[in-house]
């Protein structure tokens, strides 16, 4: 059995996002002619459009190792100290989940981004003093859900701040007929574009239906992937004409009809459909305000008539 990796190891393989592409294609090129590390760069966006394989594709273009960690699991600063200590010179440090660091963390990070430098303070009480250690010279990549959550001393000392985008139905039919040669199967440019269509402009989404997809067309049709056998597995596994899954209908429903369509705060309707609240905000809302079927205002989330349309369902009198 071989398990293998459907992410792009070089740019030129990577589909979509094209403006940060093309960008750091030339931040990577003047860096290599140049003979320095590229500057530290904080990719942004929902979860599932590529930041952590962009953060491999930059190492991969650079010819650097990349070390991966994330904000929760580095969780006092010699955690961050070992690691910063342990880079070598050129490697590419990727910190996901980077807006979830602690403050005492984050101020190790500040000399270590600015200056390649590691403050530690030994001794204590008045004869406590601080020693600089030098660090080699390394590229941080952060990754975060949210750029506003970043401190912006933080945010500050990153030179490329980019932002990633949902992609568009054709580039992730794009994506799932590349991801089926490299999985070997089958399939018909329709078929690819049904999946698209329900991906919720995600990549990693668009992946995962693909994979489920091939189960149902293997065991139970002809092994090809047309439009009608891709529409057949989908709704077998309840992902709508939008991609809506299950929990995305039981969050708005939730909404519409035991909250007459809002307002109700983000923490009401987590514990009324049984989840965290920052999956609700960072996972599940970003595409539902994009489609335009939910709202976030100052009193609490709100759904729109285009949701209740959707769903075939009344809008309350107001
Ligand atoms: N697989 C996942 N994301 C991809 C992308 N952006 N381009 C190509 N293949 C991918």
């Amino acid at each position: 059995v071989v398990e293998f990796s459907l992410r792009p190891r070089f740019l030129r393989e990577y589909i979509g996002q094209s403006r940060v592409k093309e960008n750091l294609e030339v931040y990577i090129e003047a860096a290599k002619q140049r003979n320095e590390t590229l500057d530290h760069v904080l990719l942004y966006g929902p979860p599932g459009l590529g930041k952590t394989t962009l953060s491999h594709i930059i190492a991969n273009e650079m010819g650097v190792q990349v070390r991966t960690t994330s904000g929760p699991a580095i969780e006092r600063p010699g955690d961050l100290a070992a690691i910063l200590t342990n880079l070598q010179a050129g490697d590419l440090l990727f910190i996901d989940e980077i807006h979830r660091l602690n403050r005492s963390v984050e101020e190790v990070l500040y000399p270590a981004m600015e200056d390649f430098a590691l403050d530690i303070v030994i001794g204590k009480g008045p004869s406590a003093r601080s020693v600089r250690l030098d660090l080699a010279p390394f590229t941080l990549v952060g990754a975060t859900t949210r750029a506003g959550s970043l401190s912006s001393p933080l945010r500050d000392r990153f030179g490329v701040v980019s932002r990633l985008e949902y992609y568009t139905v054709e580039e992730l039919a794009l994506i799932v007929s590349r991801s089926a040669d490299l999985l070997g199967v089958r399939i018909h440019e329709d078929g690819a574009e049904e999946i698209a269509c329900r991906a919720r402009g995600t990549p990693r989404v668009a992946n995962r239906l693909l994979k489920r997809v091939r189960d149902f067309v293997e065991v139970q049709g002809d092994g090809i992937i047309t439009a009608d056998s891709a529409r057949g597995a989908l709704g077998r596994i309840q992902v709508d004409r939008l991609g809506l899954d299950e929990v995305d209908h039981k969050l708005l429903r939730s909404i519409m009809e035991m909250f007459r369509g809002g307002p109700v705060g983000l923490e009401t309707i987590a514990a009324t459909i049984g989840e965290e609240s920052h999956t609700v905000e960072d996972v599940y809302e970003p595409y539902l305000m994009q489609i335009g079927f939910l709202q976030r205002t100052p009193r609490g989330r709100v759904v729109t008539p285009r949701c209740y349309q959707h769903f075939g369902v009344e809008m309350p009198d107001s």
